[in-house]
This record gives C-alpha cells, sequence and structure tokens, in this order.
C-alpha cells in the first residue's frame, strides 16, 4: 500500500477578498510508497512546497483527497497522529532551532508528544548518533556550522520517530561539504532505519541518488520515474526551465554534436567510462 497518497489534489491558496483564488496545485495523483526515497524536483513556484506540506497535514486540500498511512488529512482528529508519522524540515535550519543547547533542541518535538523523560533521553541521544551529532549534545546550537545546523534539526525530527520526513530543500543554505553530510544522513535513516523520504531540491546531483524522481511543472506533475528514465529526457526538462545533472547535460551535448555516446550519463564516473569507450575505440 501506499504509505503518502495524494489523489487528485487541488490547492488554492486565500487571496484578498477582491482578488480571485489562485489555485497552485491541479489535480496532482502522486503515490509513495513506504520505505521508499522520491525526490521531488520542479521549477521555482511549480507547487513542491505546497505539496509537501499536505503530507503532514499542514495544508489540507481544497479539492480530492490526501492519505498518510491510509489516514484522511482532512479529519481534524487524526492531524497529530499524521503529524507524529511524518516529520518536515525546512529549509533554513536556523528558523528550526529553538533551544540554547543541542540536545534540549532535539528534545523538543518529543517533549510536546507528551513522552516520558527517560524515554525522550534514549530517543534524544538515538537521534544525536543517527545524525552523528552525538559530541555536540551539549554544544549552543548558534555555533554550529550550516550543515551541522540542519542535522540538529534533522535529528529533532527523528527523535519523533516518524515513518516519514519530508524535507523542503534542507540543503539550499548550506556549503558543498554541509550538503554532503545531510544528504548522507538522510541516505543513512533511509537505509538502515527505513524511514520513507520525500526530499525537495533544485540540485540535480541529489535526485540522482533517489529511488524515483517527480518532476513538478505549474502545479502538476510532468514526469516521474527512476533517475535514468527522468534524466534521459533532457529536452522535456529543458523546454520547462529545468535543469539535468552536469554529466547528464555533458553527455547530452556531445550526442547532439553526433557523438557515439550513451542516451544518459547520471554521474561524473558513468560520464567518463563513457569518454573512454568513446576515445578509445579504434576508427
Ligand atoms: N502563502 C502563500 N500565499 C499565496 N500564494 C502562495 C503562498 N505560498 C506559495 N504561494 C504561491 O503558490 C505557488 C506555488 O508555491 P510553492 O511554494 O509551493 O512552490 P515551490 O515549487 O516550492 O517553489 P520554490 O522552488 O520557489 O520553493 C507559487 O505561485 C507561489 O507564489
Ligand atoms: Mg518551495
Amino acid at each position: 500500500m501506499e504509505y503518502l497518497s495524494a489523489q487528485n489534489t487541488s490547492f488554492s491558496y486565500e487571496e484578498t477578498e477582491d482578488e480571485e483564488k489562485l489555485e497552485v496545485l491541479h489535480g496532482v495523483t502522486l503515490g509513495i510508497r513506504k520505505g521508499e526515497f522520491v525526490a521531488l524536483l520542479g521549477h521555482n513556484g511549480s507547487g513542491k512546497s505546497t505539496l509537501a506540506k499536505h503530507f503532514n497535514a499542514m495544508l489540507l486540500p481544497s479539492g480530492g483527497k490526501v492519505y498518510v498511512d491510509g489516514l484522511d488529512t482532512m479529519d481534524e482528529n487524526l492531524k497529530l497522529e499524521i503529524r507524529r508519522r511524518v516529520g518536515l524540515v525546512l529549509q533554513n535550519p536556523d528558523n528550526q532551532l529553538v533551544a540554547s543547547v543541542v540536545e534540549e533542541d532535539v528534545a523538543f518535538g518529543p517533549e510536546n508528544l507528551g513522552i516520558a523523560p527517560p524515554e525522550i533521553r534514549r530517543r534524544v541521544d538515538e537521534a544525536l548518533q543517527a545524525v552523528e551529532m552525538y559530541d555536540y549534545r551539549l554544544n549552543a546550537p548558534y555555533k554550529l556550522s550550516g550543515g551541522q545546523k540542519q542535522r540538529i534539526a534533522i535529528a529533532g525530527i527523528i527523535a519523533m520517530e516518524p515513518d516519514c520526513i519530508v524535507l523542503d530543500e534542507p540543503t539550499a543554505m548550506l556549503d558543498p561539504r554541509g550538503r554532503d553530510e545531510v544528504l548522507s544522513t538522510i541516505h543513512r535513516l533511509n537505509r538502515e532505519k527505513g524511514i520513507t523520504v520525500v526530499l525537495i531540491t533544485h540540485y540535480m546531483d541529489e535526485a540522482v541518488g533517489a529511488d524515483r524522481v517527480v518532476v513538478m511543472d505549474r502545479g502538476e506533475i510532468l514526469t516521474q520515474g527512476t533517475p535514468r528514465e527522468v534524466f534521459s529526457q533532457v529536452q522535456l526538462l529543458k523546454d520547462h526551465q529545468l535543469d539535468v545533472p552536469q554529466a547528464t547535460e555533458l553527455v547530452w551535448r556531445l550526442r547532439q554534436e553526433g557523438f557515439d555516446l550513451p542516451e544518459c550519463a547520471l554521474s561524473a564516473e558513468e560520464c567518463v567510462t563513457a569518454l573512454q569507450k568513446l576515445l578509445t575505440r579504434d576508427f
């Protein structure tokens, strides 16, 4: 069964009285299986964040339905249960850290769930270990690097023991090293704890490691599939002002110039292998 399910979901933000309502999701249907790692891509304003907020009942559909583990997000009585199952991590870690000591920050979520102190202690320690920040538990969050802060924000979500985490551009504010730290943390949580992951990103290279890539465009799903299926459609993505990974772009351009190369390279390694093959071939 699908863990997250948007069924013909539409959504409009309320506008001021004299303005018309602006529909930003137009009947999106998308299912995400338990344990799956999905990258959600799309141009600015395509509706990624709006859809993400539907997955933990922060926003409710104006049309259609959204289910989390079979629970209808429209049911007010299920809201807390849904928020416990799906954690949302936002772009800027500074807006998510609230306490003056790292471990207090991580404890904040489980405290709000009314969990007993010894259990909170266990969860906080485990969550900090999961993001490899246990040694920093007594530090002040403001002294940490961007990547470290974002890992603490993720630990705060992990400590609530969700089935699923939805991350809305968690690496946007980070330098390459911070991005790597956060990305490998997310992959490990998916692999080792079976946490379902929805990762919204503008970095195409981050999408390459996902099980599935979903591309949004103007409130609809443009295309989806494995990273290779999606990034093979270079022209389609370009037509919608979207990038592809650098390696994919290079191989695609050379193919356009008539070089005999594979249809799609996803990584620098694949690209190098393809070029080596081409260069060492007998003519
Ligand atoms: N609070 C709001 N009130 C009114 N309109 C909004 C609000 N938030 C977003 N929108 C509009 O809804 C549309 C979709 O926005 P959304 O933030 O979901 O896109 P996005 O794909 O996450 O974009 P980005 O890549 O810039 O984060 C945009 O046209 C945006 O201007
Ligand atoms: Mg957004």
